[in-house]
């Protein structure tokens, strides 16, 4: 009897035990779960995707225009948050998408007048920016439906998502077969991570849209967000937000983001807000920081890095609370920032800027990755 007693209360100290190390929000399991997001006007299902961390953290991800639906990250109380800008459901999205979360290509940022020249011949891509080509053209990656699959790889959860860009889509050459693989760890790690082959060389240049707010998406403005950018170097633009082809210090500008500062501080100093170009303090290929930002009032800190040699800062100009996107929240001008690690913008023609071509034979891979925690 004193036996099965001791046994007992043993076994009540263990369980004890066990649950203690366990912090009260931790009853999550780590998944990826498939459900449908609707149908496209043609009648194409569209899937979507959660990924799910011991923590609760959730990515939701959907195979229309491989974007990243949601974001859920806990603050230093432990409550979690939706932190990106988006719709509730895929009309929104089909409807007006200004690339919230989007997988951006086949060249994220600005070509000029959307002309290049390789290997002798001319290309003229669809100009939807006034003049210039933006983001791919009239309908990028952003727009395109994706084959979506689970993954489970060792300790992460993931999707990835493949996509054929048949030869001469929005005007670029080459068959170019892609992957974009989004994974979530349980050390609140979200890596996103692209490869691509072609059969004709073209150029290619893919980067990832999300809007951040990290006091919660539609929670007012991001000026008083904390940003580092580990750049020393920009390249300054025209008027139609081509870069000039000059590099430039940020040293004693408002551009300056190497030691931080709130995203408002000097705002009003650069004309139309900041969407520019950073050029990284790392090795082109080498995964390496890129930007650091901390709000406040959440204790919510982003850190991204990324194998890409530039970064593009867009402090969320154009949104002018004509949109009204999840939970009824309307965005307004700043209620959202993107960082969107990439190659530099208009790259195809300047031929000095780290080369975007991909050629038959061989592979482009790119990875970035977005991590979080508190203070
Ligand atoms: C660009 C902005 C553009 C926005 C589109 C950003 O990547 O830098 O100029 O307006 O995307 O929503």
């Amino acid at each position: 009897m004193k036996r099965i007693k001791y046994s007992l209360c043993l076994m009540l100290l263990l369980t004890a035990l066990i649950s203690c190390q366990k912090s009260p929000d931790s009853k999550a399991e780590m998944n990826v779960q498939k459900e449908p997001f609707g149908k496209t006007p043609d009648g194409t299902e569209i899937e979507l995707y959660t990924l799910t961390n011991y923590n609760g953290m959730k990515a939701r991800i959907m195979t229309y225009g491989a974007i990243l639906v949601s974001l859920k990250v806990p603050d230093r109380n432990g409550k979690l948050a939706d932190i990106t800008l988006g719709y509730d459901d895929l009309a929104g999205y089909i409807k007006n998408n200004p690339y919230f979360g989007a997988t951006v290509g086949r060249y994220a940022n600005r070509i000029a007048k959307g002309q290049f020249t390789l290997d002798g011949v001319e290309y003229q891509l669809a100009q939807n920016d006034g003049e210039n080509h933006l983001h791919g053209g009239a309908r990028g990656f952003d727009k395109v439906i994706w084959k979506g699959e689970p993954v489970k790889e060792g300790n992460t959860v993931g999707v990835k998502l493949t996509y054929l860009s048949k030869d001469g889509e929005e005007g670029y050459p080459g068959n170019l077969l892609c992957t974009v693989v989004y994974k979530l760890t349980n050390e609140n790690t979200l890596t996103i991570s692209y490869e691509a082959t072609t059969d004709k060389a073209t150029i290619i240049n893919l980067t990832h849209h999300s809007y951040f707010n990290l006091a919660g998406q539609g929670n007012g403005d991001i000026l008083n967000h904390e940003l580092m950018i580990n750049a020393d170097k920009y390249t300054p633009v025209d008027k139609g937000l081509i870069p000039t082809g000059e590099i430039r210090s940020v040293k004693n500008t408002p551009m300056d983001f190497t030691t931080p500062h709130t995203i408002g501080s000097r705002i009003a100093e650069v004309e139309g807000g900041y969407d520019h170009n950073y050029i990284l303090n790392k090795d082109p290929g080498v995964m390496g920081l890129v930007a650091r930002v901390f709000e406040p009032t959440s204790g919510r800190v982003m850190e991204i890095y990324s194998t890409e040699p530039g970064v593009q800062f867009y402090s969320g100009n154009f949104l002018d609370g004509s949109i009204t996107g999840k939970s009824g929240k309307v965005y307004r001008k700043y209620y959202g920032f993107c960082l969107e690690p990439q190659h530099f913008p208009d790259s195809p023609n300047e031929p000095q800027f780290p080369s975007v071509i991909l050629n038959p034979g061989g592979k482009f891979k790119s990875e970035s990755i977005y991590k979080f925690y508190t203070k």
